[in-house]
C-alpha cells in the first residue's frame, strides 16, 4: 500500500460534452505533503477541487481520498477534508467568533468541543484578539484566514485551498503563507492548493503539478522542475554579439533572438559569463536570473502563465459559470 492520501486515476470532467475542463488527470499527494495546481485561468483547478471534494462528478476516471471513493463513499470523503473556496462565505454582520460558531453548528460537532475547537482554529490564523468583531471590519486577509479557520473546524486530515491569495496584496499573501505551512507543520495536515501565482507555488508547494487546459503538464518539486528547464538565463542587450563564437562556448545551450536582445542560456553563469560578454563586444546591458516557474511554463506550453491567461470575454463567461 502506497501512503497516498489523495490518488487519482485518469479524473476527466466534460461539461455540456464539448468543454474539456479536466482530462486524464493522474495524481498522486502523500500525507502531509503541501500540493500545488498550478496554471492559468481556467485550467481546471477548481473543476478538480470540486470533483476531491464530491461538489461535482467526474464524467471519467476516479479518484480517491483518505482512502475513500470520491463517487461510492462521498460522506467518508467530506468527513475528511476542509474546503475554502476562491468565493468567501462568511458572513459580514456577524463576528468571527458568530461565524465560526455557526459553521460548528452546521457540522454537528460534540456540544461539548464546540468552544475548544473554534478557539483553537482561531488561536491557529492568529484571530483570536478579533473574534468579537464584526467580519465586516476584517481586512482582505483576516476574511481569508477566517474561512481557513472554518475549514479547520471538524479537523479534517486533508485541507483543499482554492487561490487562498487571490486578490491579497503581497504582504497579506506573505502572512497567508506562513498560515499555511504552520497548518502542515503543527497539524500535519495535507493541503492541496490552487493557484495562479507562480510565486505562491513555488515559496509554499512541497511538489506541483503544472495544470494547462485541463491537463498537468508537468509533476515535480519547485526546484527540480526549475531545474529542468536547464541553465541559467542571461539576457543581453547588444548591438552585434558575435554569435557564431558564443555558439561555440560548451556552457552555452541555447540562443533566443529578438530585436536586439538575445537570451541566452548557459550552464552556471556565474563561472562562464566572463568568456559570454567577451564575445559580445560593445554591450548594452546584462541581466542574469535563474530559471522562474514561468519559465517552466513556457517550457511546457510555448507561452507564459500571464499570456495564457483568458481575454476579458473568457474571464466573463467563466464568472457566469461558474456561479452555479
Ligand atoms: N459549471 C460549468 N459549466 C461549464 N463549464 C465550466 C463549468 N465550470 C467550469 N467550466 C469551464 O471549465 C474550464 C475549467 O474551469 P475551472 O476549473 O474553473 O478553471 P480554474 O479554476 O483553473 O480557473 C473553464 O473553461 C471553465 O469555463
Ligand atoms: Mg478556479
Amino acid at each position: 500500500m502506497s501512503s497516498s492520501v489523495i490518488e487519482t486515476k485518469k479524473l476527466t470532467k466534460t461539461f455540456n460534452g464539448r468543454i474539456h475542463a479536466v482530462q486524464d488527470l493522474s495524481i498522486s499527494i502523500e500525507e502531509g505533503e503541501i500540493y500545488g495546481f498550478l496554471g492559468p485561468n481556467g485550467a481546471g483547478k477548481t473543476t478538480t477541487i470540486k470533483m476531491l471534494a464530491t461538489l461535482l462528478d467526474p464524467t471519467s476516471g476516479s479518484a480517491r481520498v483518505n482512502g475513500f471513493d470520491v463517487v461510492k463513499q462521498p460522506s467518508k470523503v467530506r468527513e475528511s477534508i476542509g474546503i475554502v473556496f476562491q468565493e468567501p462565505s462568511s458572513d459580514e454582520l456577524l463576528t468571527g467568533y458568530e461565524n465560526l460558531r455557526l459553521s460548528a453548528l452546521m457540522y454537528d460537532l460534540p456540544a461539548s468541543e464546540i468552544e475548544s475547537r473554534i478557539d483553537g482554529s482561531l488561536e491557529l490564523v492568529e484571530l483570536n484578539d478579533r473574534r468579537n468583531d464584526l467580519v465586516k471590519t476584517y481586512s482582505g486577509g483576516m476574511r481569508r484566514r477566517l474561512e481557513i479557520a472554518r475549514g479547520l473546524l471538524h479537523r479534517p486530515r486533508i485541507l483543499f485551498l482554492d487561490e487562498p491569495t487571490l486578490g491579497l496584496d503581497p504582504r497579506g499573501r506573505e502572512t497567508m503563507w506562513r498560515y499555511v505551512e504552520r497548518l502542515t507543520e503543527e497539524l500535519r495536515m495535507t493541503i492541496l492548493l490552487t493557484t495562479h501565482y507562480m510565486e505562491e507555488a513555488d515559496s509554499l508547494a512541497d511538489r506541483i503539478c503544472i495544470i494547462d487546459k485541463g491537463k498537468s503538464v508537468a509533476i515535480d518539486t519547485p526546484a527540480r522542475l526549475k531545474r529542468k528547464v536547464g541553465g541559467d538565463l542571461v539576457t543581453i542587450v547588444a548591438d552585434s554579439p558575435r554569435i557564431a563564437e558564443i555558439r561555440r562556448l560548451k556552457s552555452v545551450r541555447k540562443i533566443e533572438q529578438k530585436d536586439g536582445t538575445f537570451v541566452i542560456t548557459m550552464d552556471n553563469a556565474a563561472a562562464h559569463l566572463q568568456d559570454l560578454l567577451k564575445r559580445v563586444g560593445k554591450v548594452d546591458s546584462v541581466e542574469v536570473r535563474s530559471p522562474t516557474l514561468d519559465d517552466v511554463f513556457i517550457k511546457h506550453t510555448g507561452r507564459g502563465l500571464e499570456q495564457a491567461e483568458g481575454g476579458w470575454f473568457e474571464k466573463m463567461v467563466q464568472n457566469t459559470t461558474n456561479k452555479e
